[in-house]
């Protein structure tokens, strides 16, 4: 066994003889141990496709929560993983690189976030599901982007209230809902750099095309999307809407589910404003490989781990989340 080093907790992807049937021991191994693997839309097209379950965080989230599979293996982000270990404690949860970690989340370190906090008291704490463990439990309601307006509308107009740590979400919120939540500074560095410039070149060259954004992307982006929502959100307008074309602003890997679902239509990546990288892709989501995935499930590591104290006070407001969201049908 080859495993990375102590700061990347991961495997290196060499380390697996090239004779063997890796999807098939992915599979094997996955019935075996009774695992259940779930992954998000921005991963590589062949690690959704291996997945028993692929969806955006709150699906994953409410998979995490009904699952009586032994093992969770999250093929995502680190948060991901913390909100299954913290879900389900007495499982063993697995990220197959735990250095997939979130800007978003990093944007909002805990005890920062706890002294915003503290100096509001009179506020209900709103946060993105994108943040740490820790950050959840300075927390009173965990949001992801399929249920944020309706959790926020569900609290009464005159309520204070903190959101964090993503400010364009929270600007859209605001925007949609008539509040004046308290916004936290953070962000995206993937939906950051998308250029609304050639997004609207695209549209020029595709003028039927629908502009489908992630509300993670900065206001004016959000000002010409036809359809602004979360990635299955997005994902079902693409399958329902009658256009044929698609300009899409969100992680490029949302476009594996969406060409495998309606493969006689158009999907196109919305470019970065810098063209000579490859922007429109989570560095992060990314380093979860089908190897590594491999050598996860084979080794039963790395195993994503949460203090107790933390997970005790962060369950709150992630059960809170799926309480609300199962009550108003989401
Ligand atoms: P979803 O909630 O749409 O899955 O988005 C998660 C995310 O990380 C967006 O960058
Ligand atoms: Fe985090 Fe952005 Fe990657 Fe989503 S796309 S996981 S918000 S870094």
């Amino acid at each position: 066994m080859i495993k990375d080093t102590w700061k990347n907790q991961g495997f290196v992807d060499e380390a697996i003889s090239e004779t063997t049937d890796i999807k098939k021991e992915i599979r094997r191994m996955c019935e075996e141990k009774n695992a259940l693997i779930m992954a998000h839309y921005y991963t590589y097209g062949e690690v959704q496709d291996i997945a028993d379950f692929v969806g955006d965080s709150l699906a994953l989230a409410q998979k995490a929560a009904q699952t009586d599979a032994e093992m969770i293996v999250m093929c995502g982000v680190h948060f991901m993983g913390e909100t299954c270990k913290i879900l389900c404690p007495e499982k063993k949860v697995l990220v197959p690189d735990l250095n997939a970690t979130c800007s978003l989340a990093e944007s909002c370190p805990a005890d920062k976030f706890a002294d915003f906090v503290n100096a509001h008291p009179d506020h209900t704490v709103i946060s993105y599901v994108n943040t740490t463990a820790a950050t959840k439990a300075v927390t009173d309601v965990v949001v992801t982007s399929g249920n944020a307006r309706q959790i926020v509308e569900s609290l009464p107009q005159d309520e204070k209230i903190i959101f964090g740590p993503d400010k364009n979400l929270g600007n859209y919120i605001n925007s949609i809902t008539g509040r004046n939540m308290l916004l936290w500074d953070g962000a995206c560095h993937v939906h950051e750099k998308f250029s609304l410039e050639k997004i609207l070149e695209l549209k020029k060259e595709h003028p039927e095309a629908k502009v489908l954004v992630h509300p993670e992307c900065k206001g004016p982006l959000v000002k010409v999307a036809d359809k602004v929502g979360s990635t299955a959100a997005l994902l079902k307008y693409s399958i329902e809407s009658d256009a044929t074309e698609f300009i899409v602003a969100t992680e490029s890997g949302i476009l594996h589910k969406m060409q495998e679902a309606a493969p006689e239509k158009t999907f196109i990546p919305a470019p970065p404003d810098d063209s000579t990288c490859a922007c429109n892709e989570c560095n992060y989501m990314k380093l979860i490989t089908l190897k590594k995935l491999y050598n996860c499930l084979k080794y039963e590591w790395p195993t994503v781990e949460v203090d107790a104290e933390v997970a005790k006070k962060a369950v709150r407001p992630i059960k809170r989340m799926l309480e609300i969201s199962e009550k108003l049908g989401i």
